[in-house]
């Protein structure tokens, strides 16, 4: 069977203006994903930036309790469900002028069974917003929604503890944003059969990875398997290593990025990590993002650091 280029479909992307969206999302509920991703938000729009944050967490919103605001009337099911037809009209004040929000929803299950047609329309009015950084917070696990969303960001980070349970979640939430990718490239490039028939044989050629299949692929058709590979290229995934207790807990950035490779065939860096600290459930209590509870602590400092990193390596490429 030989494979002939279709570019009539095409995946919807961020295009390359100056915003940056940024997806922060996580095998595992619990880790930290919300924390981080309001107190990076708080930083950057300290440091001069606008943001805009939106939560993404399917029946689990809780970025308005992060924030210490009020949960607003409306949210992304609203827009969803068509009551609200420019997302911009959900936009609220998120503590500063530069710091904008949009809240999640109350009724999960019908923002997990979005339909593709609802998803597109949504990623394309998020490109619509005006905004330095547009921070997508996700809910947990490897759903086709966060899929979806992680691999539209332009940067999408992974967030971990350092457990094995929770690093075996984010390596399942990576293979299944890597096989949402290929499944949206075979559809776009009308090579399903492809795909397809690799995967009928795959007990006998042995394919249990997406490198696995990606390797087969190349040997097969090496002119999709190029395409493919470039398309794969464009995916941005870094890790971030949250409660970390010792040196052997940062270590693991290391190893992490290394299993990426072999098993799923892209680079996923290693972007930093935090420490784990009493002052966040602290914060917590206070309903206040910890960056402002907590000014100067330990954690707090961390937390600016890391936000200058990841700025520096959007502007330099710059990865651990
Ligand atoms: N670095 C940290 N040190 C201590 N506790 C943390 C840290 N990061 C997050 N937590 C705690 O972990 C819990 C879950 O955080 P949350 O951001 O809601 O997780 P997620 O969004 O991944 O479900 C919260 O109680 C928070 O206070
Ligand atoms: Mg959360």
């Amino acid at each position: 069977m030989s494979w002939t280029p279709n570019t009539a479909k095409k995946i919807p992307v961020p295009s390359a203006q100056s915003t940056a969206i940024w997806a922060f999302g996580g095998g595992k509920g619990g880790i930290g994903k919300s924390f981080l991703t309001t107190n990076i938000a708080v930083c950057l729009s300290q440091l001069g930036h606008t943001v805009t944050l939106i939560d993404m967490d399917v029946g689990g919103a809780n970025v308005h309790t992060c924030l210490g605001t009020q949960q607003p009337r409306l949210g992304l099911s609203d827009f969803l469900q068509g009551k609200v037809t420019d997302i911009e009209d959900l936009l609220t004040d998120g503590l500063s002028a530069r710091l904008k929000f949009i809240a999640g929803v109350n009724d999960g299950p019908t923002l997990s069974r979005t339909h593709q047609d609802a998803r597109n329309r949504l990623m394309s009015q998020i490109k619509k917003i005006k905004s330095d950084f547009i921070f997508l917070d996700l809910g947990a696990g490897a759903s086709d929604f966060n899929a979806d969303f992680f691999n539209y960001a332009h940067q999408s980070f992974v967030v971990t503890v350092p457990e094995p349970t929770s690093i075996e979640n984010s390596y399942q939430f990576i293979r299944s944003a890597v096989y949402k990718k290929m499944r949206q490239i075979e559809g776009e490039l009308g090579s399903r059969e492809v795909f397809e028939k690799l995967m009928e044989q795959k007990q006998t050629l042995g394919i249990r990875t997406p490198n696995d299949l990606f390797k087969h692929l190349v040997r097969t058709e090496p002119q999709l398997g190029k395409t493919v590979k470039n398309e794969l290229d464009t995916l941005n995934f870094k890790l971030l290593i949250n409660q970390v207790r010792t040196k052997t807990d940062i270590d693991l950035g290391y190893s992490f990025k290394m299993v990426c490779r072999q098993y799923f065939g892209i680079d996923v860096a290693f972007a930093g990590y935090l420490d784990f600290d009493n002052a966040v459930w602290q914060s917590a209590r206070k309903r206040q993002p910890l960056v402002l509870a907590f000014p100067s602590s330990h954690l707090a400092g961390n937390l600016f650091n890391l936000a200058k990193s990841l700025v520096e390596s959007k502007q330099n490429s710059v990865i651990l």
